[in-house]
């Protein structure tokens, strides 16, 4: 039996005010362990949101974890240069990249942490030959692109599986959720073996968001059995 990981919350930045960023992290800290950076370059996804000098500053005005999340076509260009910055934790979609292990394995001798991600509508098979070497599997509860969006029910047997894999396995990834969290949809997925959750505007569109974290792992810790998912 493989230990169920500590629920960690990582609140998305991209529900926060661009224009005080660091004063939004900053009151956000006292309820969690990461911060979740979306870099999303218009090719990948219809929008645009950060780069490296975002992620500079953010790195000076913070000491939580970053979360980067990569929702671009060039990861291969870019995750480097987010490590360099001082990111800890880089997530890139998998299918963009030729060969994604390579990257994986360049970006955690850097010493990241690595993750791949995975859209609601791909299946779990698509980063099978990968798992072996993640750090973290992000599984998508929606479609990349924008905040605000309806959590995906559709993913909760893709969460199972992942879970699932990962216990026979022996293996330690993280299984990641990002997309519709709140405290309800936080229960549905921890139950289902999920253990770092995202969560953008049910967190930064509270007044009190360590508080909505908060409530947000109180949820989370409260469905999970003893191995991280309900028996
Ligand atoms: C969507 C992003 C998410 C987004 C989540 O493409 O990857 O991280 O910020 O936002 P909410 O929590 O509002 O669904
Ligand atoms: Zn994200």
């Amino acid at each position: 039996m493989t230990m169920p990981h500590d629920i960690v919350i990582s609140p998305s930045i991209l529900a926060a005010d661009f224009a005080d960023l660091g004063a939004e992290v900053a009151d956000v800290a006292p309820g969690v362990e990461w911060v979740h950076v979306d870099v999303m370059d218009g090719h990948y996804v219809p929008n645009i949101t950060l780069g490296n000098p975002v992620v500079a500053s953010l790195r000076s005005a913070t000491d939580l974890v970053m979360d980067m999340h990569l929702m671009i076509t060039d990861p291969r260009t870019y995750a480097p240069q987010y490590v360099e910055l001082g990111a800890e934790s880089i997530t890139f979609h998998p299918e963009v990249e030729d060969d994604p292990i390579g990257l994986v394995e360049d970006l955690r001798t850097m010493g990241a942490l690595v993750g791949v991600a995975v859209k609601p509508d791909h299946p779990l098979s698509s980063v099978v030959p990968l798992l072996d070497h993640i750090d973290m599997l992000l599984l998508m509860t929606v479609e990349p692109g924008f905040g605000g969006q309806s959590f995906r029910a559709d993913v909760v047997p893709k969460i199972v599986e992942a879970a699932a894999w990962r216990s026979a396995h022996a293996a330690t990834f993280r299984i990641e959720v990002d997309g519709g969290i709140d405290p309800g949809t936080a229960r549905t997925v921890a139950a289902a073996g999920a253990d770092t959750l995202v969560a953008g505007s049910s967190i930064f569109g509270r007044d009190d968001r360590p508080a909505a974290a908060t409530a947000i792992r109180t949820a989370a810790e409260g469905a999970r059995g003893p191995e991280g998912r309900r028996a």
